[in-house]
């Protein structure tokens, strides 16, 4: 065993704070059976207590430890899907600490992808509750030393096994009450799940009123600290030219360098990837580095509406509401 994941199986043994990688974005670990290592997790993120965080298990894990109810959709999903970049909400074992599931009935499961998370949970050998590894509300962490500039010394130990490999958090699957319900868009899609359950899949929060809350589909989440702004991309360059020649200090995210645009000052181009995966892997680092220039408005060509961009065009409407710019453009 690494020597650091040795330390990080004795921390959270003790009770203490683990920053670890997953496939998606870093989790902020603590064992999930310790109600007071969890609520270490609240005080270190700021994130209010009725918000319900994700365990993470092992691979080949028994569902019935952590579910009273596994419908076979469950089996299902886990076998097609685990490890990677899936959740799945399913009734929850009375066992688990209330502030695990912000007291709801139900609990969040995932088997992470990535071998630095997948030799943690094998050693540890019980279930990791982890939200992503940021202050609340703000952007999730990719990278070890985004990790280290939202928490620094409220974690005990940041595992460091590079950049997140998917970029943006797991797709949530809701099997806790009739048709399975997507309630956070991720790699993973509808069609995928829907090829898998072979019945129809619902999206959206729904409108019952004991929807689960999912604080990732809050309206702003994912923020950075500056205004953003979605932009058509045919606007593109003309927005950037009109805002620049306001006297605003402009960065730019966009899938193409536009000509005429990239030689004005105070203007920082970031060009993204223009396949949605890609994008995806991405998409924090840049929304980082375009926060980071101490822009005055971050410009963000919108990415297509297909499918495949569900989850890209999900993150991004939340960051533009969360980021407190209060126009649309
Ligand atoms: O990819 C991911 O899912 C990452 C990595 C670390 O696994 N985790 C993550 O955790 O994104 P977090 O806490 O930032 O987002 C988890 C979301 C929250 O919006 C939470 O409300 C929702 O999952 N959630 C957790 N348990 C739930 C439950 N029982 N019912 C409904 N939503 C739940
Ligand atoms: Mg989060």
């Amino acid at each position: 065993m690494r020597n650091d994941i040795q330390k990080a199986v004795e921390l959270l043994r003790q009770g203490e704070l683990v920053a670890f990688p997953t496939e998606t974005v870093y989790g902020l670990g603590a064992d999930a059976l310790n109600a007071q290592a969890v609520a270490k997790i609240f005080a270190a993120k700021e994130r209010p207590p009725d918000h319900p965080l994700i365990v993470h298990l092992p691979l080949n894990s028994d569902l019935g430890r952590w579910a009273r109810e596994v419908p076979a959709a469950a089996d299902k999903l886990a076998f097609a899907f685990w490890p990677g970049p899936l959740t799945l909400i399913l009734k929850r074992q009375r066992r688990l600490p209330d502030i695990v599931t912000g007291g709801q009935d139900t609990v969040g499961l995932r088997v992470p992808d990535h071998p630095v998370a997948r030799e943690l949970l094998a050693h540890f050998a019980g279930g990791i509750a982890a939200p992503s590894a940021n202050r609340f509300g703000r952007i999730s962490p990719t990278t070890a030393e985004h990790v280290r500039q939202e928490l620094g010394d409220r974690v005990s130990l940041i595992l460091d096994g590079g950049p997140c490999s998917v970029g943006i958090e797991s797709t949530i699957v809701d099997l806790s009450r009739g048709l399975p319900r997507i309630l956070r868009p991720g790699a993973i899609g509808a069609a995928e799940i829907e090829e898998v359950v072979e019945v129809p899949v619902l999206t959206g929060p729904g409108d019952e009123e004991d929807t689960p809350r999912v604080s990732g589909s809050l309206p702003g989440h994912y923020a950075p600290r500056t205004p953003l702004i979605l932009v058509p991309a045919e606007r593109l360059a003309q927005e950037v030219a009109a805002r620049v020649s306001q006297g605003l200090r402009v960065a730019v995210l966009g899938r193409e360098i536009q000509p005429g645009t990239r030689a004005e000052h105070d203007l920082f181009w970031q060009r993204a990837l223009t396949a949605p995966a890609g994008y995806a892997h991405d998409l924090y680092a840049h929304l980082r580095a375009l926060d980071a220039t101490e822009a005055d408005l971050i410009l963000v060509e919108r990415p297509p509406e297909a499918e495949p961009w569900t989850a890209v065009n999900d993150r991004l409407i939340r960051a533009a509401l969360g980021s407190g710019a209060d126009e649309e453009t």
